[in-house]
């Protein structure tokens, strides 16, 4: 296999990255756009591999990828590349049409000039939008409720209608919330954990009663790898780890390995207002019959995780210094956090 791994200077990508070089013997192309949340400092290991090539651009540039696709010989594609965070999309979702829906048909289209063997896409469990009880499975309807999971749902079926139409083999995953090393320090766990290390107040968004399920980096791209060799073209499989929790019961693990008390919790108005899923929640029996199963304990592999961000300060305070950051931040949290920004 050559695959090309768009997005994989990310967070899950670069996970991916690393899980293809320790348990395949591929060759892995990776292409990024380097945006703020990309960041070459992660693959700085797997880019000394001769395995490895890396190649800047964007997804929804067709030369660019077509270029990569005939001189590298690319058999499979497997798309990380996505704007993720749904605080940026609340502010501006042009960016997140251009990448998650028109970036995907760019994709689609090279997948069919290029005879591609096998297209993974990566999407999310919010294309279901939220669940107040039981569980998604793959067959549960498409009703995302925010700018980021809409832009992820129109991605999602422009996959299935190239498959219908075209015959593309392509095959989607749709992930939980997903923790671990080298995450952007904007979602709540590692914007939680750089906040605290430094002694500042977290936002929490109304009661922190919101429920997310979590799953560790590495056994989400275990996951997209297993639905890349096994999965069946056209299908959708669930990788989440079956670990619900409220926001504050996660929060209330960053207090206690950050040794930060409960004065550093600041309950805001929700910003994301009527956009804000209660709950996510899904089934991976599909996946799990197919032989993959998530190995990382949740609380032990969290508590690792501040850790790492506490012996990792050269990855991520360049990142949290940057004008972009800066910019970002006050601009979603100065309203409501004042002079605790
Ligand atoms: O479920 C999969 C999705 O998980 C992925 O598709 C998204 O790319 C990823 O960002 C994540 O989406 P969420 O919106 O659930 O993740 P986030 O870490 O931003 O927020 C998790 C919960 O924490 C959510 O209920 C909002 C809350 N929150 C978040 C931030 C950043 C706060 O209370 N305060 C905050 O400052």
């Amino acid at each position: 296999m050559t695959i090309l791994i768009t997005g994989g200077a990310g967070f899950i990508g670069s996970a991916f990255v690393r899980l293809c070089r320790s348990a395949t013997d591929s060759r892995i192309v990776i292409l990024d756009a380097l945006t703020y949340a990309g960041n070459l400092s992660t693959l700085e290991t797997d880019l000394k591999d001769s395995r490895v090539k890396f190649f800047p651009g964007k997804i929804q540039d067709a030369t660019v990828v077509e270029g990569i696709i005939a001189a590298e010989g690319v058999t499979h594609i497997v798309n990380f590349a996505a704007e993720s965070h749904n605080d940026r999309a609340m502010l501006e979702a042009g960016s997140f049409i251009q990448t998650d829906v028109y970036g995907v048909y760019i994709l689609l289209e090279a997948c069919r000039k290029f005879k591609i063997e096998r297209l993974l896409h990566v999407s999310t469990d919010e294309v279901y939008g939220s669940i107040d009880v039981g569980e998604f499975t793959e067959s549960s309807p498409i009703e995302p409720n925010t700018p980021y999971s809409a832009s992820k749902a129109g991605g999602e079926l422009q996959i299935r209608a190239a498959v219908k139409a075209h015959g593309i083999p392509a095959v989607v995953t749709r992930g939980g919330n997903t923790y671990g090393p080298y995450h952007f320090p904007e979602k709540l766990i590692p914007f939680f954990i750089s906040r605290l290390i430094d002694g500042k107040k977290v936002p929490v968004y109304g009661d922190g009663t919101q429920v997310r399920e979590w799953i560790h980096c590495e056994d989400h791209a275990g996951g997209i790898l297993h639905a890349l060799q096994h999965g069946k073209v056209g299908e959708s499989y669930n990788v989440g780890d079956q670990n619900e929790r409220t926001n504050m019961e996660v929060v209330k693990i960053l207090l206690e390995e950050t040794g930060r008390d409960e004065s550093h919790i600041k309950t805001i108005p929700d910003p994301r207002r009527g956009a804000h899923d209660k709950r996510y929640s899904m089934t991976t029996d599909k996946l799990e019959a197919l032989g993959w199963k998530p190995k990382k304990p949740f609380e032990e592999s969290l508590r690792d995780t501040v850790r790492w961000y506490k012996d990792n300060e050269d990855w991520w305070r360049p990142l949290v210094a940057t004008d972009d950051y800066k910019r970002f931040i006050k601009a979603f949290y100065g309203p409501t956090l004042g002079e605790d920004l």
